[in-house]
């Protein structure tokens, strides 16, 4: 496998990191993923739109305009001949001497890009739906930055792996804020929608803002709102999005069957017109 690293093309094992590396000691960097799907990279732009949010958000100045970032995922893609899966990007502070606050203003930021294969459109979890467990939201209070920090998401995600299940909904003060790496939604009785509104307690989902746009367009009720675990429970459908799931049905949360327990029709159609806008 070929990766980049700052400025170079090379093969994964020859890719090294100081260990006064920034990310590495402090997690201090972010990150961003990009599906890609035929050989070509979906909503790419907003991912990377977000990218230099997170930047921005933490003082560390983009490496890249939006043009180099997709010229060089656009390489890495082609050297990997990835068809379908993710390009990871990642960008640290740089090396210094370990001290918390900042490094001088010319330290180099740390660039990192990698691909992985993985079958996102032919999931055949999507198939049948994924179990899904609450785990409590033990994160800090920036989420919305794509922070490298995921220690939190680390330990939901080994809770879902070890009951046995796909994804962990994190919850606090007994609502869902979204999933260890996913936005969580509902469908209520009456056919509403319901997804958490945006705010620093979440990540601002790519394929969130996707899904809602054709969730729109299709004419369906959409409610901004938080909703609890309860209502969860006992919502007629749910499903989660990312770049790496596209829309994924649930069809049991915490043991409780959702639905029939097999992906409803919402979703169904949600995952299809999403798929479909994807290709
Ligand atoms: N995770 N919420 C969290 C906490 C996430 O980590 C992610 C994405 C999402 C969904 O965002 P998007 O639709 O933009 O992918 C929501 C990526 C895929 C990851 O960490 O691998």
């Amino acid at each position: 496998r070929i990766v980049y690293l700052n400025g170079e093309f090379l093969p994964l094992a020859e890719a090294r990191i100081p260990i006064m590396d920034r990310g590495f000691l402090f997690a201090d960097g972010i990150y961003e993923v990009s599906a890609v799907l035929d050989g070509r990279l979906v909503d790419n732009e907003a991912h990377l739109a977000r990218l230099d949010r997170s930047l921005g958000e933490i003082d560390i100045r983009n490496p890249h305009t939006t043009k180099e970032w997709i010229g060089l995922q656009t390489d890495l893609i082609a050297r990997n001949g990835l068809e379908e899966g993710l390009v990871y990007m990642q960008v640290t502070r740089g090396v210094a001497e370990r001290d918390f606050a900042y490094p001088s203003a010319d330290t180099t930021p740390t660039v990192m890009m990698f691909t992985q294969g993985k079958r996102i459109a032919a999931n055949p979890l999507a198939e049948t739906g994924a179990k899904v467990v609450t785990v409590p939201d033990l994160r800090w209070k920036r989420r919305d930055i794509k922070s490298v920090a995921l220690l939190a998401q680390v330990l939901a995600k080994q809770q879902a792996a070890a009951a046995g299940v796909a994804e962990a909904w994190m919850v606090e003060d007994g609502a869902v804020t979204e999933g260890s790496s996913s936005t969580a939604f509902i469908v209520t009785a009456s056919g509403v929608l319901v997804t958490r509104p945006l705010s620093t307690a979440l990540l601002p989902g790519i394929t969130r803002k996707a899904v809602l746009r054709l969730a729109e367009e299709a004419d369906l009720t959409i409610e901004e709102r938080l909703f609890s675990v309860e209502e969860a429970c006992a919502a007629t459908e749910a499903f989660y999005t990312s770049a790496s799931a596209f829309v994924m049905p649930v069809v049991a949360l915490d043991g409780k069957v959702i639905g029939d327990g097999s992906p409803g029709p919402l979703t169904r159609r949600l995952r299809a017109h999403y798929l479909a806008l994807a290709r």
